[in-house]
């Protein structure tokens, strides 16, 4: 059976004869019939999109007959056969949505013919974007599922990882301390290994989880008025040892004229704290200058951390915060780093709606930078 995409209602039977035979040639699928409920019955069982009815008929008007239609098949697209007295009703139902357009008794062929074709169209257009916006949302409802298993995962993983790790590590101290009995230099050395391996194990969990809560926002930062130089004065002590013991120097130049900022004090600790020791890493002459500007006008203080290091490699730079990517192998005997520093000191300075960059000579150091909103 062929499909029915045009209904045609008219109690009349000669006007149905004549539109038969008007749309003879036409490929849609047709259905014409004198009464309203067979047409209800037959719009149940076909995707009918365009129903016509004529308006004067003794059982029901037609407004009340597309109106029904309406109610039950939002979809289609109704075309109502009206005389010039009903204009108004006519209007009426169109306003409303009811119908999408008349035609008047008695009707040009042509005309008639365009306004099915349109109704057809506007059908067809109107199903194309209905099923467009059903995909999206599908597709957003599946991105959605993916982001929160990837998080649940992402978390879970490295919250459960931890424990295993610490008894491991407990373990192989206990045994390298010789609590469980002597063991000669070749096993001592090996366990250390083993307990160095263990311990950078544990640094890049803490490191993927800290990234991992920050990136799937399951902490947020609290902001306060604070003093930078005082945070930065703070930070650079704390790390000048570290300097020293490289032979390196440290120093801060802060802005005369700072006031308070609204920041998150342990976070843009974590930042400072971050960037001074990558600085220090790649640094073997010179040293590591720690500024503060003040940019009253565009409401921003400026901290910048300055080395006088390996630099950076230009190419290297869209990388630079993306986590796990590390690109300068200069600690032999120190501590190897995870990678996920900037990626971390990115997040929060996002957090906090300021920015990060960086800037570098190859061979002759580099910079970094962050900006933060200034309470005026
Ligand atoms: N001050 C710097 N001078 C030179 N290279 C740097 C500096 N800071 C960061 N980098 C480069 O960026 C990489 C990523 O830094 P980071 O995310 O802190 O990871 P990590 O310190 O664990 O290696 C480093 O491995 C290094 O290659
Ligand atoms: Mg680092």
């Amino acid at each position: 059976m062929k499909k029915i995409d045009l209904v045609i209602v008219d109690d009349e039977k000669n006007v149905l004869n004549s539109l038969r035979r008007l749309f003879r040639s036409e490929t849609f699928g047709l259905f014409l019939t004198t009464d309203h409920t067979e047409a209800m019955e037959v719009l149940a069982q076909n995707p009918v999109k365009v129903v016509m009815s004529d308006q004067k008929m003794t059982k029901i008007t037609g407004i009340e007959f597309l109106r029904g239609v309406k109610d039950k098949y939002p979809e289609t697209v109704n075309i109502l056969f009206t005389g010039y007295a009903d204009l108004k009703m006519a209007t009426e139902a169109i306003n409303k949505g009811e119908v999408y357009k008349f035609i008047n008794k008695p009707w040009n062929d042509e005309e008639l013919k365009s306004a099915v074709r349109e109704a057809l169209n506007k059908y067809d257009l109107e199903e194309k974007n209905r099923s467009l916006t059903k995909n999206v949302k599908k597709q957003n409802k599946k991105l959605k599922k993916l982001y929160e298993a990837q998080k649940d995962f992402t978390l879970m993983v490295s919250h459960e990882l931890r424990t295993p790790l610490a008894a491991m590590r407990m373990a192989v101290d206990f045994v390298m301390k010789e609590s469980a009995g002597k063991i000669n230099v070749k096993q001592k050395d090996l366990l250390g290994k083993a307990s160095n391996s263990a311990g950078r194990l544990n640094r890049i969990i803490d490191d993927i989880l800290e990234f991992s809560r920050l990136e799937f926002d399951v902490i947020h930062i609290k902001v306060k008025p604070n003093r930078i130089d005082k945070l930065i004065e703070e930070v650079v002590l704390s790390q000048e040892p570290v300097a020293r013991g490289k032979g390196i120097d440290i120093k801060t130049e802060p802005d005369a004229g700072i006031g308070k900022v609204s920041f998150d004090r342990d976070r843009i600790a974590q930042v400072l704290n971050n960037l001074i020791h990558n600085a220090i890493k790649f640094t073997t002459t010179g040293g590591v200058t720690i500024k503060c500007v003040v940019d009253k006008s565009a409401g921003k203080v400026i901290v910048s951390v300055i080395d006088t290091g390996i630099g950076i490699h230009k190419e290297n730079f869209p990388k630079l915060f993306k986590k796990f990517k590390r690109f300068s192998n200069v600690s032999k005997n120190r501590e190897k780093g995870t990678g996920v520093g900037l990626a971390i000191c990115k997040a929060i300075i996002d957090q906090h709606g300021g920015k990060i960059w960086a800037e570098s000579k190859f061979g002759s150091g580099s910079s970094f930078h962050f900006s933060l909103a200034y309470d005026r």
